[in-house]
């Protein structure tokens, strides 16, 4: 079996989240085609859309209104999307609402002081419970903080910026390590005075609405990401993701993958709303082991576990280090990449804030303990490509939280 063909991926889910926010702040239409279909931009359209949003489905794309916002009558479940209520806790706290925040068991698990006390910084009346949900949101008048941030965290960064939009004053945020840059891009874009120098971001609160804008939403490299790794792994594969994201704040996975021996071409390279889009083609290679340090994580932190995987079929140890945030993402992924490669027969050492790998090792197939977390149950899936026997997964429902696609396109990728 090989991975061929190529293919144009449904929109990025970090892009895709943070298109509906900022046309919910405007009162004109806006229009966002190839929109994620996965079930945590759901839970980010329903929110607002409780929040007095209009939208309605065209075909292909969605048209959203925003309108003043209104304090909702029931609380608003994020789901499973860590995104959904981190970004717009910064959001929905400088619209004068009330809100309440809920979510699914493993959202309730997560940490959320870490958005609740800037923005209480901040001035908003917010509160966790425990430092966990539910969060609620009481109505109040935001002023600007300068700020560092203690943790490398694009949803928190964005909460803030998102608050500050509306906020007093100039709101000043220092990165320690660089993370995605969605949330800047987009709101510089549609014309709000922001600025970013280095590691420091800085945007002036002001009453001003944006106009309505049309996005076509760039494909999502962390989806192309389960694929270009198949072909990776799998000898004489070659796969060409069309009109894909290519922001450097995302591409740390493709980077690490042509440095581990794959070949990775960008074809053509344009922008879409001051984001960079390419088509790019994936061909398997020899495979080495690489080192992430620390601050190489933000780029891929989505992708380790995929690195997981190719780290199996790569000469050498591959070693990850200064990934304790993949601890309390939508499941323990550290602990979930571990145990179940080491079931499948792969020398692997769990670290407090990371792994190693030696390879190349043959895996075996086994019942893949998901832990219900999308992401571990697509590359797993992935891994399952090459192991002897079967793979099965205790749960293949959770994929449907950012990729409800994915087995499709692994078919036509397989079927090619
Ligand atoms: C995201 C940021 C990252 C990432 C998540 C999406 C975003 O989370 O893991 O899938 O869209 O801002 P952290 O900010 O918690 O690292």
């Amino acid at each position: 079996m090989v991975l061929k063909g190529s293919v144009t991926l449904p929109g990025d889910k970090s892009l895709s989240h943070r298109a509906i926010m900022l046309a919910s702040l405007s009162s004109d239409k806006s229009v966002i085609e190839n929109l994620s279909s996965g079930q945590d931009v759901i839970s980010t359209r329903d929110c607002l859309a409780k929040c007095g949003m209009d939208w309605n489905q065209d075909g292909e794309r969605i048209n959203i209104k925003g309108r003043q916002f209104i304090s909702p009558e029931i609380p608003l479940d994020c789901g499973n999307s860590g995104t959904t209520v981190r970004l717009l806790s910064g959001l929905i706290a400088g619209q004068q609402i009330k809100a309440t925040f809920t979510g699914d068991q493993s959202l309730s698990s997560r940490p959320m002081d870490r958005v609740v006390s800037p923005l209480q910084k901040m001035n908003a009346k917010i509160s966790s419970t425990n430092g966990k949900l539910p969060v609620i949101i009481q109505v109040s008048d935001l002023h600007s903080i300068e700020y560092t941030m203690p943790v490398a965290s694009a949803q928190v960064k964005s909460a803030i910026l998102l608050a500050g939009i509306h906020a007093m004053g100039e709101t000043i945020i220092h990165e320690t390590v660089p993370t995605r840059d969605h949330t800047e891009i987009l709101l510089s874009a549609l014309g709000y005075p922001i600025t970013t120098n280095g590691q420091r971001i800085v945007i002036k609160g002001s009453n001003t609405r944006h106009p309505g804008f049309h996005f076509h939403v760039p494909a999502d490299p962390s989806s192309a990401a389960f694929f270009a790794t198949g072909a990776a792994i799998i000898h004489d594969s070659e796969v060409i993701f069309k009109n894909m994201l290519i922001n450097p704040t995302r591409f740390g996975f493709f980077r690490s993958l042509g440095m581990m021996g794959a070949q990775v071409d960008i074809l053509d390279h344009w922008t879409e709303l001051h984001e960079s889009v390419a088509h790019i083609r994936i061909k398997s290679g020899q495979l080495h082991a690489v080192h992430i340090a620390k601050e190489d994580v933000p780029a891929l932190i989505d992708e380790l576990p995929l690195i997981a995987i190719l780290a199996t079929q790569a000469e050498g140890t591959t070693t990850v280090e200064g990934a304790g945030e993949l601890r309390v993402k939508e499941s323990d992924r550290l602990h979930a990449i571990c145990i179940n490669l080491e079931r499948m027969g792969a020398q692997v050492t769990e670290h407090t804030d990371g792994f190693s790998i030696s390879g190349p090792t043959s895996l075996k197939g086994i019942h893949i303990q998901t832990f219900h977390d999308h992401r571990i149950a697509m590359a797993f899936t992935i891994a399952g490509l090459i192991a002897d026997g079967e793979t099965t997964l205790d749960d293949s429902d959770c994929i449907a939280i950012s990729f409800p696609e994915f087995h499709n396109v692994l078919n036509y990728l397989t079927l090619n």
